[in-house]
């Protein structure tokens, strides 16, 4: 066992499986007291069972850490308080909050209905409010403490995901939020778009090209969790969204203006007509570009096939 995040209390949601469990286990293997959170639930949302978080406390307990069990549902205010209650009434305090938790529900988004959307944007993007919600006022009065968010590469755009799309660009916004009003209380908060082999990954359609396990994003959860998560200028690493996939780690831009111009007097639609497209322009799409370019692929493939003789 190390000692990354010795002395310190971490809560993990959604670690009964996949990457919230390589997260709990090697939080607890750096030395945490972990709270371990899981409704137990199939991919898309059903069928809740208590035993997946158990079974994760007991690995945890197995190879020597300290872990407690909160199966309860994340999407609620009820649940996200429970999870930071139990840290508390169990271990006193609570340092970090890894919102892990996550489901899926695919539909292109001119057949998506209501059931399909809220669960999803309720799991990821409320689910994630919850937590840092009831954990933000301990850590504000701890004077530290730190939020980290799951967000995805698809929070982009997504062909057939605009529920989970729409969430995960939610979480990015909530953690920027929250390194903002918190910064002065000396909390960090950050996401993490890991790629990683799950039986969510094993569910997307296209081939990734660059994935990784759990265990590498359980090990960037780890070092923004601990102490040593500080920037070449010295400040305290907030604000920042990291991908993780296999053997890369790469930071996201912060949103900002392209480009801009200026007119005199007051806009008309004619006027930004003869404008806009001169001046502030577009900025491709980079998603789009991907998907016209496997179009053309896919057709060049049929095409010799569609000659091929008898
Ligand atoms: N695996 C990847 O490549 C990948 C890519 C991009 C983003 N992500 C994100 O990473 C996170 C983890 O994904 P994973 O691949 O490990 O998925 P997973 O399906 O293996 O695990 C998700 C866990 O969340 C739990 N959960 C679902 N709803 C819950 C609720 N309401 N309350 C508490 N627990 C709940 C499930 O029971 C499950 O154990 C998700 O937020 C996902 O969107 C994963």
């Amino acid at each position: 066992m190390g000692n990354f995040l010795a002395g310190k209390v971490v809560a993990v949601t959604g670690a009964g499986r996949g990457i919230g469990r390589a997260v709990a286990r090697a939080a607890a293997a750096e030395g945490a007291e972990v709270v371990v959170n899981d409704y137990g639930v199939g991919i898309g949302g059903g069928e809740p069972t208590s035993e997946i978080a158990e079974a994760v406390v007991k690995e945890i307990t197995a190879a020597g850490g300290e872990a407690v069990a909160v199966a309860d549902d994340i999407s609620t205010m009820a649940g996200g308080r429970r999870v930071v209650d139990t840290a508390l009434a169990r271990y006193g305090r609570i340092d970090g909050v890894v919102c892990v938790a996550g489901i899926l529900r695919e539909r292109m988004l001119f057949n998506m209905s209501e059931e399909e959307w809220d669960p999803v944007v309720a799991t990821h993007l409320k689910g994630t409010f919850t937590l840092f919600r009831a954990a933000s006022a301990v850590m504000r009065r701890q004077g530290s403490g730190t939020l980290i968010g799951f967000t995805s590469g698809n929070h982009q755009g997504s062909v057939a995901q605009a529920n989970y799309s729409a969430a995960k660009g939610g979480i990015i916004s909530l953690v920027r939020s929250a390194a903002l009003g918190l910064a002065k209380y000396g909390v960090t908060a950050n996401a993490v778009a890991p790629v990683a082999r799950t039986r969510m990954s094993a569910n997307v359609p296209m081939e990734l090209k660059e994935i990784g396990e759990p265990e590498d994003v359980a090990a960037l959860v780890t070092y923004l969790l601990s102490d040593r998560a500080v920037a070449a200028g010295g400040e305290k690493i907030t604000g920042q969204v990291y991908t993780i996939a296999g053997p890369k780690i790469a930071v996201w831009a912060q949103p900002r203006e392209l480009r801009a111009a200026y007119a005199e007097g007051s806009w008309t639609p004619e006027k930004i007509a003869g404008f806009l497209p001169g001046t502030v322009g577009t900025d491709p799409m980079p998603m789009l570009a991907q998907l016209e370019a496997m179009a053309r692929a896919a057709a060049a493939e049929d095409r010799p096939n569609a000659q091929r003789p008898e």
